[in-house]
Parts: structure tokens; C-alpha cells; sequence
């Protein structure tokens, strides 16, 4: 049986602990019994030795015939004690004991009136207990008794009792044994079961999961095992995703800017209005291949956490203003109606105000992208404790399946939306990352073919530092 060391650990210490108040409860019965054994042979050879005393004391010639009818009926074995020193043995029912534990100092002592006791033992190991008393008569001490009561009886109880403390005890320990096993294997196999698989995940492998049932710490502890394998296994795929989208979304300005320069220093354009086109496509690639990446540039700051904010107390209508003036154009070449409502005393909140434009902009600039006809509204309102800005568009909408993925990275709905809107799929993602790290959310609500609307909600500011740097 492989023991490992948790399981050893445990059943060591539980089994020293059972071992302990074992051996302290068997001891505590023991001592209790033993004592009120003696405690109560005692007391009857005592009331015993009272009795024949009283009996001997009377003086009559019956009373030692009935002094030894009693003691036949009692444990007990008499002797009387003359004066003179001699010995006579009133036989009881039991075994005889030798009269040898008479000794001359003892019969001197009992003779003078006192009473004595005393333990003794015969050659066969046979335990007795020996009460004297004195047999007074006319205040004067004639002659004493000894009662000698025989404690075989007890000591077979107490022998009984010992053998019954020791049994139960064993099958204690024997079961105590058993359910240590039990419980360091069902607590131990858990524990090597993650051992096994996060050993695995060092290697790479994030595919294998724990089947764990229980609802303990130990339960709670594989399920986060499970998690964190999870969400390793999303990463790594995502990051996969991510590097294949970024040398696709690289490859088809680059293949442009190529194909064209190629073109026109090769002298193959035939006027100049042809040159025209093709310098003004090389222009808008070029574009593309910068805001790809400066996006690519921010978010790769914002997933080491590296980016720098700088936070203050932030009136929303400042960055609004500006994203608003710097979308005004593309709105009205598209002949968009832009509608501002911007409602009075919303008070100030705790953000960064370029990435707070940063954010209105992408907003904005999707607004404008996805719609062809209809209105743009930019809403800025106090909610609760919270300010909101809300953009709404009537444009294309997003269907309800696409909603969930919307910020992810290189995320577009349809692919072909690509071609004819030519975006990147960075922006929103970009918008979830810069409202989150400033202590806000962001909810969509859409309806394909209707419009979309964007909700953002900050916090009112608390007591901030004005100014600070974090990152
Ligand atoms: N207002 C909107 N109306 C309809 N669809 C939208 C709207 N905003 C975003 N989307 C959809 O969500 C996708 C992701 O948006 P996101 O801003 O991340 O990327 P993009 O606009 O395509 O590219 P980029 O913003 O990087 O130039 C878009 O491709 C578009 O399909
Ligand atoms: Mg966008």
C-alpha cells in the first residue's frame, strides 16, 4: 500500500491522539472500579469484624458457634485471639489462609484495645484483607478478633473488567485504523489527482480537467484548478487567433503598398489621374498600417498592465465635446443628423481624459461607419451615483448571436463587413479595456436592421488624488 505523506501525517496524529485517550479513559475505569471494589470489601469486613466483636462481646457460650455459622455464610475467615496468645481458628466456607499474618506486635497492639488492619498475601498468591478488633467486656480488652476477607473475588472482577477495557479498546483502535485509511485515501487521491494535472499543465498540456464532486475546500480548490486550466487553454488560443490576425490584417496593407508602388515606379500607369488613384490608395493603406499599429501598440501596453493613466477629476463633457468636433466632418459627409443632449450638473468623475475621447471617438466613428441613413445621439446623463454617456445610432445593428464577441480582438460581424467598412475589429476592444481600467462598464443593446445603442457608466468621484499617474 502506497502511503503518501499527507495520509501518513494525518493517521499519525489522529492515531497518537486516539492512542492517548485511549489509554488515559482505560486507566481513568480501572482506578474508579478498583477503588470502589476496596472501598466497599472494606467497609463489609469492617461491618463484619463489628458485628462478631458485639457477638464475642456478649459473653455467652453460644456466641462463638454462631460467630462461625455466620462466617460459613460470609466470605470470610475468623480468628479469636486469647489472651494468652493463642490462636483459635472459627472456620469459614472458603480456602484457609495460614494463620501466619499473626504476628506477635499486631496481638500486642489488639490485646491493648486497639484496633488494627492490614493487607497480606499467602504463599499461593492469594490476597487477603485482615481487620482486628479488640473484644472489650467491662472496658477491659479479654481477647480479639481477626476477620481475614478474602479479595479473590475482586481481584477476578477487576481481572474480568481489565481483559472487557482492553478488548473494546482494541477494537477501538482497530476501527480508529480503518476510518484513518478510508479518510487519508479519500482526502490524499484528490490532492494527487491535481499534483497529476497541474504537473501536466507545466508541460503544456491544458486539455486534461479534474473530476472533482465534493462541495469542501478540497472540491472548491480543484474546480479553481479546472478554471485556471480553462482560461490557460483560452488564452493560448486566443493568443494563437491573435498572431494569425495580426500577420492577416498586416499582410493586406503591406500587399497593397507593394503592388501599387511596384506599379507606379515600374512607369505601368497610363495618365495621371490613374497615378492619382493609385498614390491616394498607398495614402489610405499607410493609414490603415498606422492606426493598426498604434491599436495594436496600446493594447498590447494595456494586457501588461504597463499603460499609464493620467487620472483626475473629469467633467464628461469636455472629451465629448472633443470627440463630437472630430467626427463632425465624417458625419456630414454621410449626411447623418448629429444630436447632442447633454443634461445639466452631472458631476465630475475619475478618469483619463485622452483615453476617455480615445473611447468616445471609437464610439463615434462606429456610429457614423454603420449607419447610412438617420441619426447619431450622444447622451450625457447622471444615472444613480454614476454618469452615462450613451451613443445611439440608427444604423445596421448587430445580430443578438454576434453581441457577445463584439469586444473581442479583431472581432467583426461578417466578415465581408470588413471589406466594405474597413475596419480592423480593434476598436471595441480597445473601448471595453480603456472604460474598464478607469472604473467604468460598458453594455450594448442592438437590434439588426434598427440600430445600436452604447451605454457608458462611471462612478461619480470619490476623494481621488487630482492628478495622480497609475498604471
Ligand atoms: N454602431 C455599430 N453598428 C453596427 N455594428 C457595429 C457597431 N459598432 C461595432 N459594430 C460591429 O462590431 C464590430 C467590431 O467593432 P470594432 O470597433 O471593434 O471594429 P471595427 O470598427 O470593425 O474596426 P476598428 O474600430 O478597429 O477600425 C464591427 O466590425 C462591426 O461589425
Ligand atoms: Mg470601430
Amino acid at each position: 500500500m502506497t502511503m503518501n505523506r499527507i495520509g501518513l501525517k494525518l493517521g499519525v496524529a489522529i492515531m497518537v491522539l486516539i492512542i492517548v485517550i485511549l489509554l488515559s479513559l482505560g486507566l481513568a475505569v480501572d482506578r474508579l472500579f478498583t477503588t470502589f471494589y476496596d472501598a466497599q470489601m472494606k467497609e463489609d469486613t469492617h461491618e463484619i469484624a463489628a458485628h462478631f466483636t458485639t457477638m464475642a462481646a456478649s459473653g455467652e457460650d453460644s456466641s462463638q458457634s454462631m460467630i462461625r455459622t455466620f462466617a460459613e455464610f460470609s466470605n470470610v475467615k475468623v480468628y479469636w485471639l486469647y489472651a494468652d496468645g493463642r490462636v483459635l481458628t472459627l472456620e469459614g466456607k472458603k480456602e484457609q489462609p495460614s494463620p501466619s499474618f499473626v504476628r506477635k506486635s499486631e496481638n500486642r497492639r489488639l490485646l491493648s484495645g486497639h484496633a488494627i488492619e492490614f493487607r497480606f498475601q499467602d504463599g499461593q498468591h492469594n490476597r487477603y484483607y485482615v481487620v482486628g478488633k479488640p473484644v472489650k467486656r467491662d472496658k477491659s480488652t479479654r481477647s480479639a478478633i481477626y476477620i481475614a476477607s478474602s479479595m479473590k473475588q475482586i481481584d477476578n472482577s477487576l481481572y474480568r473488567l481489565r481483559g472487557l477495557l482492553i478488548l473494546s479498546g482494541l477494537g477501538a483502535f482497530l476501527l480508529a485504523l480503518g476510518m484513518i485509511l478510508i479518510m487519508s485515501k479519500l482526502l490524499s487521491r484528490p490532492l494527487l489527482q491535481m499534483q497529476h494535472m497541474t504537473g501536466k499543465m507545466a508541460k503544456g498540456d491544458w486539455d486534461a480537467r479534474l473530476k472533482i464532486g465534493g462541495r469542501d475546500e478540497i472540491g472548491m480548490l480543484g474546480r479553481s484548478i479546472n478554471d485556471l486550466a480553462a482560461s490557460l487553454q483560452r488564452y493560448r488560443d486566443t493568443r494563437q487567433a491573435f498572431f494569425s490576425n495580426i500577420s492577416h490584417e498586416l499582410r493586406t496593407p503591406v500587399t497593397y503598398l507593394q503592388g501599387y508602388t511596384k506599379v507606379l515606379a515600374d512607369g505601368m500607369v497610363q495618365s495621371d489621374k490613374e497615378k492619382e488613384q493609385y498614390l491616394s490608395i498607398i495614402y489610405q493603406e499607410s493609414v490603415r498600417l498606422e492606426r493598426l499599429i498604434n491599436d495594436l501598440f496600446d493594447l498590447s501596453k494595456m494586457e501588461e498592465g504597463q499603460i499609464k493613466l493620467t487620472m483626475e477629476s473629469l467633467d464628461l463633457k469636455g472629451p465629448m465635446k472633443a470627440a463630437l468636433q472630430k467626427v463632425k466632418l465624417k458625419a456630414e459627409n454621410k449626411h447623418l443628423s448629429l444630436q447632442v443632449d447633454v443634461h445639466e450638473h452631472v458631476p465630475c468623475i475619475h478618469g483619463d481624459r485622452q483615453r476617455m475621447e480615445q473611447v468616445l471617438l471609437n464610439l463615434l466613428e462606429n456610429a457614423i461607419r454603420f449607419t447610412e441613413n438617420g441619426t447619431i445621439l450622444v447622451q450625457l446623463k447622471k444615472q444613480n451615483n454614476a454618469g452615462v454617456v450613451i451613443v445611439a445610432d440608427t444604423g445596421i445593428g448587430i445580430p443578438n448571436e454576434e453581441l457577445p464577441f463584439i469586444f473581442e480582438r479583431f472581432y467583426r460581424v461578417e466578415k465581408s463587413r470588413a471589406r466594405k467598412y474597413g475596419g480592423t475589429g480593434l476598436g471595441l476592444s480597445i473601448v471595453k479595456k480603456y472604460v474598464e481600467i478607469q472604473g467604468g462598464t460598458v453594455h450594448v443593446e442592438s437590434t439588426a436592421g434598427v440600430g445600436t445603442t452604447f451605454t457608458l457608466t462611471f462612478p461619480f468621484e470619490e476623494k481621488h488624488e487630482k492628478g495622480g499617474m497609475i498604471s
